[in-house]
């Protein structure tokens, strides 16, 4: 199978790609020697791709640093080096990002948080919990996704119903789906990545804010996409990172 293979395999499971997907390098017709899936490219995965004679990178997040939604032409310090990287070793890289959203990551939040699926409405969903302590519930999702330290407003709150910004989605430059949450009633967010603009808006309606994490709240997702290429291509090595 080769990367363009690949791409149709993908399509023709999960339906056309978000604009922000697709490849974005380079050798597209060499035949895949080894699959790496990550949540964002880092020196350990561009490093254990080239180790091991892998040859497809497929990251959640941008390959480029200015990423594209902050206007970035592929190019720059950081884009230099990590093409530079990939071209060196003949590396190509897929990004996979709406799919990913769509097909894994979402639903293995709303499992992982612990509470009922009260609203589910594409992106939007809206958790109903009994009234636990906002700490409490903190503590409960440390466990579940591992982590020694997550960011917590309102601590002595009682949730009752949380609103999900997995991922990035709590970032100002997502402030028109974080506005549009605030409409289903939350009480409190559980959120990968927020920003100081996010939360003095929250604050000044004293909504609860938990942040597990950007990457943290997507890895549970990629890992089940991860599977789930295992299972429907045996003969390719697959990893994730
Ligand atoms: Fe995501
Ligand atoms: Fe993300």
């Amino acid at each position: 199978m080769n990367c363009l293979n690949f791409l149709d395999f993908i399509k023709s499971e999960f339906g056309q790609l978000g604009q922000e997907e697709g490849f974005r390098y380079k050798y597209f017709d060499d035949e895949i020697k080894g699959i790496v899936v990550c949540w964002m490219v880092s020196k350990k995965v561009l490093n254990f791709t080239v180790k091991n004679k892998f040859n497809l990178l497929i990251a959640h997040e941008d390959l480029y640093f200015p990423p594209e939604y902050a206007g970035g032409d592929k190019t720059g310090v950081v884009s230099d080096f990590r093409k530079e990287l990939l071209e060196r070793n003949r590396i190509n890289f897929l990004r996979l990002h709406y799919t990913i959203d769509k097909n894994f990551i979402f639903d293995v939040f709303d499992k992982l948080s612990g509470g009922k699926v009260l609203i589910k409405e594409n992106f939007y969903r809206v958790y109903e919990f009994e009234n636990n302590k906002l700490e409490d519930l903190a503590k409960e999702l440390k466990k579940k996704y591992k982590v020694e330290f997550m960011r917590i407003t309102e601590s002595n709150k009682r949730v009752k119903r949380a609103g999900c910004l997995v991922g990035g989605l709590g970032l100002s430059i997502n402030s028109k789906f974080i506005d549009k949450i605030l409409t289903y009633n939350v009480d409190t967010v559980i959120a990968g990545e927020v920003d100081e603009y996010t939360i003095r808006a929250l604050s000044d309606l004293k909504i609860g804010i938990i942040e597990l994490g950007h990457e943290i709240s997507e890895r549970p997702g990629l890992i089940k996409f991860t599977e789930y290429l295992k299972k429907k291509l045996p003969e390719i090595p697959v990893k994730y990172l």
